[in-house]
C-alpha cells in the first residue's frame, strides 16, 4: 500500500543539541533519470546508491511496463537492461506514478516521440498538478495529450513516430520541462533546442552525456542557457553512482543550525552548483557550514557538510534569481527563518504553488498554526524570526517536504509541533525518522 493511503500523524518536541555523522539517501532527480536513461540505452546499466523511495520505485515500475528489464541485487545495486531509443513497448496497463511529478513529466517527454499510447495516473496530489507545461511543447513534436480539466492527470499520451524537432523557450524555470523536451528530442530527427531564461538543475544534460549523447550547452548573455541535441540519438549503457540528495540533507542541516551546541557531519552530498542555493543562503544568514572532502564522482561534485549551531542565524533577503537552485528547500528555509534574528524575505516563490502541494499556502498555514510571524506579499514570503511558540498541527497535503520541514520546526519550539501525516516522507527520504533520531531528535507517533 502506498504512503498516500494511511495517515500517520507524528509529533516533534524540543530536543537538545544534535550530534552525529550521517549520510542521507540518493538524489531523487538523479535516481529517476538513471532508471529512465538506463531503460533507453543499449546494454546494461548498473546503478549504485539509488534512492529507494516511493517516487523512484514508481519510475522503476514504469520502465518495466515500457519494456526495460529492471532488477535489484540484495546489496542494493540496481540493473537496467535497456531497449534502445525508439524501441519502448506500449504498456498494457495504466502507469501509476504515485506522488512523482518528476517521474510523470520526464516520462511524458520520453513516450511522446515513441509510436505508443501511454496512460498515466497518480495520487491525489499528483492529480492536482499541471501537466500543460509539458503537454504544450510536446504537442509541438506531434504528440497528442488527453488530460482532465486544467491539464491535470490522469493523462493519456499518444506518441508520434514522425516527430518534428522543436525549439522551445521555457516560460518558467523548470528542469522538469527542460528535460521532457530534451528527452522527446532523443527520438526526433533534427535538432531540439531548449532556451531557459534562468538556469535550472542540469542533471539531464550531464547524464545524457554520460550515456554517450552529445548535448550542446551555451550560456546566454542574460545568464540563461540554450541547450540542444540532435536526434535520433543512440544511448549506450553506463554505470551510475548516485550522490546523496542535497534536498534531503537540508533537513538535518537546518536542524543542526537551530541548536547552539549541535555538531553534525552530512556525508557525500551532491554539490552540483545548480542545487546549492540553500547552502549559500544559510551561510549568508551566518550559519556555520564547512564543506570538506570536495570531489568529482560520475560527473557530479560531491562533498561533506560539517555544520554547527554556534552562530545564531540572521534574517536576509533571498533573491529571486536564486530560486531555481533551491526550489525544493523553501519550506525548510522558512523554518530556519523562524529561528533567525529579524526578517527573512524569500522572493518570487510563484513556482511553489504547483509543487506536491501549494507549498506557499502550506508553509504559511504551518507557520500560522505554530505562532510564527509571517506574511505573503505577492509571491514573496516574509518570516520574522524569534521564539517559536509551536503547539500547532500542520496539514501536510501529501507533501513530504512540508512534513519534514515542520518536524524540524518542532525541535526548538516551546510546545511540540504535530504534522497530520508523516507517511509521504517515504516518497523521498524513507530513513528520515531513524536518521534524525540518531542525531538526537524527539519525534513521537500520535494516535489518530
Ligand atoms: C526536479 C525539478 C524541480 C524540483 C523537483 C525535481 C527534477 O521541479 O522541484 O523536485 O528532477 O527535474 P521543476 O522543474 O518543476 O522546478
Amino acid at each position: 500500500m502506498s504512503s498516500a493511503q494511511i495517515k500517520r500523524p507524528l509529533q516533534s518536541a524540543r530536543c537538545g543539541a544534535l550530534t552525529g555523522d550521517v549520510r542521507v539517501p540518493g538524489d531523487k532527480s538523479i535516481s529517476h533519470r538513471s532508471l529512465m536513461f538506463g531503460g533507453l540505452a543499449e546494454g546494461e546499466t548498473r546503478i549504485t546508491g539509488l534512492l529507494e523511495g516511493e517516487d523512484v520505485l514508481a519510475t522503476a515500475e514504469a520502465m518495466r511496463k515500457l519494456g526495460a528489464i529492471v532488477t535489484r541485487d540484495e546489496d542494493g545495486t540496481w540493473h537496467v537492461r535497456g531497449v534502445g531509443v525508439g524501441a519502448l513497448r506500449e504498456p498494457d496497463s495504466v502507469i501509476d506514478m504515485g506522488n512523482a511529478g518528476t517521474g510523470i513529466r520526464l516520462l511524458a517527454g520520453i513516450v511522446a516521440t515513441h509510436p505508443i499510447t501511454t496512460f498515466f495516473t497518480g495520487d491525489a496530489s499528483l492529480c492536482k498538478r499541471p501537466m500543460g507545461r509539458v503537454a504544450d511543447p510536446l504537442t509541438e513534436f506531434g504528440a497528442k495529450f488527453i488530460t482532465r480539466d486544467l491539464g491535470r492527470p490522469p493523462m493519456a499520451v499518444i506518441g508520434t513516430d514522425e516527430a518534428l524537432p522543436v525549439t522551445y523557450t521555457l516560460p518558467m524555470a523548470s528542469a522538469q520541462v527542460k528535460s521532457a523536451v530534451l528527452l522527446a528530442g532523443l527520438n526526433t530527427a533534427g535538432t531540439t533546442t531548449v532556451i531557459e531564461p534562468k538556469p535550472s538543475r542540469d542533471h539531464t544534460e550531464r547524464m545524457l552525456r554520460h550515456f554517450g549523447v552529445e548535448v550542446d550547452v551555451q550560456v546566454n548573455a542574460d545568464g540563461g542557457r540554450t541547450v540542444s541535441l540532435t536526434g535520433p540519438c543512440q544511448m549506450t549503457a553506463a554505470d551510475i553512482v548516485v550522490p546523496t540528495d542535497p534536498s534531503s540533507a537540508a533537513f538535518p542541516l537546518v536542524a543542526a543550525l537551530i541548536h547552539p551546541s549541535s555538531n553534525v557531519t552530512i556525508r557525500d552530498v551532491c554539490l552540483n552548483p545548480l542545487r546549492t542555493g540553500l547552502i549559500t543562503t544559510l551561510i549568508e544568514m551566518g550559519g556555520d557550514i564547512t564543506i570538506t572532502n570536495e570531489r568529482e564522482e560520475a560527473g557530479e561534485t560531491i562533498g561533506d557538510l560539517v555544520v554547527t549551531g554556534k552562530n545564531r542565524l540572521k534574517g536576509i533577503v533571498v533573491p529571486a534569481e536564486r530560486a531555481p537552485s533551491m526550489i525544493d528547500e523553501y519550506p525548510v528555509l522558512a523554518v530556519a527563518a523562524a529561528y533567525a534574528e529579524g526578517e527573512t524575505r524569500m522572493c518570487d516563490l510563484e513556482e511553489l504553488r504547483v509543487k506536491e502541494s501549494d507549498r506557499l499556502a502550506a508553509v504559511a498555514a504551518g507557520l500560522a498554526a505554530n505562532g510564527v510571524v509571517h506574511r505573503i506579499e505577492g509571491d514573496d514570503l516574509i518570516v520574522t524570526g524569534g521564539v517559536v511558540p509551536g503547539g500547532g498541527t500542520v496539514e501536510t497535503h501529501l507533501d513530504h517536504r512540508i512534513a519534514m520541514a515542520f518536524l524540524v520546526l518542532g525541535l526548538g519550539a516551546e510546545q511540540p509541533v504535530m504534522v497530520d501525516d508523516a507517511a509521504p516522507i517515504a516518497t523521498s527520504f524513507p530513513i528520515f525518522e531513524q536518521l534524525m533520531a540518531d542525531l538526537g531528535t524527539n519525534f513521537a507517533p500520535v494516535k489518530n
